[in-house]
């Protein structure tokens, strides 16, 4: 019913969509969504932000489209407060899922090795700065920019955000080999989250992590030695940030005690009203963005 919205939308305004590309990957046909950075110029290269979408079931290869349009990072024909000089790719999932709950259809392999794929076909056809390269993703797109960071493709990204996580693949800590320590993450949750707990338990595709567990590894991982929280929004807002390899801010976290299981944003979007949550007292796209702005590969 939402993508069906959306799409109708997108065809009012079909001259100024975003491309729409396809590569092959395990030798299945994948596509994802390109906006490229609205005050482009030739000859310069610009970050690029890839943003994995939520479960949809939908299919038909809008969801990519559609994520863009609930999370307004960047909009069809509108600019943004982030889209001037920046790429964001919306990549579509088989069948509108990602690997790691019970319910996506392809193996964890197969969609990591579309990640690398899909590094490669943006960087051949697009201007990007390869030390700026960004992976974001809302629940099961979230959970799988988790596995990400926990594979060897997570190398190529400067930095990873994922909100309102399903962190599938990271249950118990074991098995999760990210490329470089500190690896920067950060993650934003709803306090009271019914679709993916804060304090974890049976998901719709499986047992998932407590989110203080989830971080817990991350502080090890990245070996974190301290961390502070700045409560705010009258206890409602609570921010952490740890450091690890004597780098603040290298681990960092937001939880909304009232918020659900949305990407929060100060104006209502598509899922927070699928979420049925009002406006939220933090705009996750600043948030993402300006966490992203401070990392790249080149140090
Ligand atoms: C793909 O996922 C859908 C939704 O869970 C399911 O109905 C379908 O059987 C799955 N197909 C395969 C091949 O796993
Ligand atoms: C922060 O550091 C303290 C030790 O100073 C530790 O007990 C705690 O688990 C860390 N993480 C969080 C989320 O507070
Ligand atoms: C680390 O950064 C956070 C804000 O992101 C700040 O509240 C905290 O005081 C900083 N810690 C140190 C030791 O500078």
């Amino acid at each position: 019913m939402l993508c069906t919205i959306v799409l109708a939308a997108s065809l009012l305004v079909a001259p100024a969509l975003a491309d729409l590309e396809t590569v092959i990957s395990s030798g299945r046909d994948r596509t994802y969504w390109v906006h490229e950075p609205d005050d482009f110029e030739d000859g310069q290269t610009y970050p690029a932000i890839i943003a994995f979408h939520g479960s949809s079931g939908i299919g038909f290869n809008i969801d990519g489209f559609a994520m863009e349009a609930d999370v307004r990072l960047s909009l069809p024909v509108v600019p943004t407060a982030y889209s001037s000089d920046r790429y964001f790719i919306y990549p579509d999932g088989v069948n509108g899922y990602w690997a790691g709950p019970t319910y996506a259809n392809v193996s964890v392999a197969e969609d990591l090795q579309f990640v690398r794929d899909l590094i490669d076909d943006i960087k051949s056809k697009y201007s990007i700065d390869s030390n700026r390269i960004y992976a974001t993703g809302l629940s099961n797109g979230a959970g799988f920019v988790g596995t990400i960071a926990c594979s060897e493709v997570g190398g190529q990204f400067a930095a990873l955000a994922p909100v309102a996580g399903s962190f599938y693949t990271d249950v118990d800590g074991t098995g999760c080999t990210p490329a470089r320590s500190p690896l920067p993450i950060l993650e934003i949750h709803g306090g009271s989250d019914q679709t993916v707990f804060y304090e974890g338990g049976e998901g719709e595709g499986g047992p998932l992590p407590a989110i203080p567990t989830w971080l817990g590894y991350w502080q090890q991982r990245n070996g974190c030695t301290s961390n502070s929280t700045v409560d705010s929004d009258s206890g409602n807002v609570h921010h952490t940030s740890w450091i690890c390899g004597g780098q603040n801010g290298t681990l960092k976290h937001w939880k909304v005690d009232a918020n659900g299981h949305d990407w929060p944003s100060k104006t209502i979007n598509f899922d927070m009203l699928a979420a049925g949550m009002g406006p939220q007292p933090i705009e996750a796209n600043d948030i993402v963005t300006e966490f992203f702005d401070q990392f790249s590969l080149s140090g």
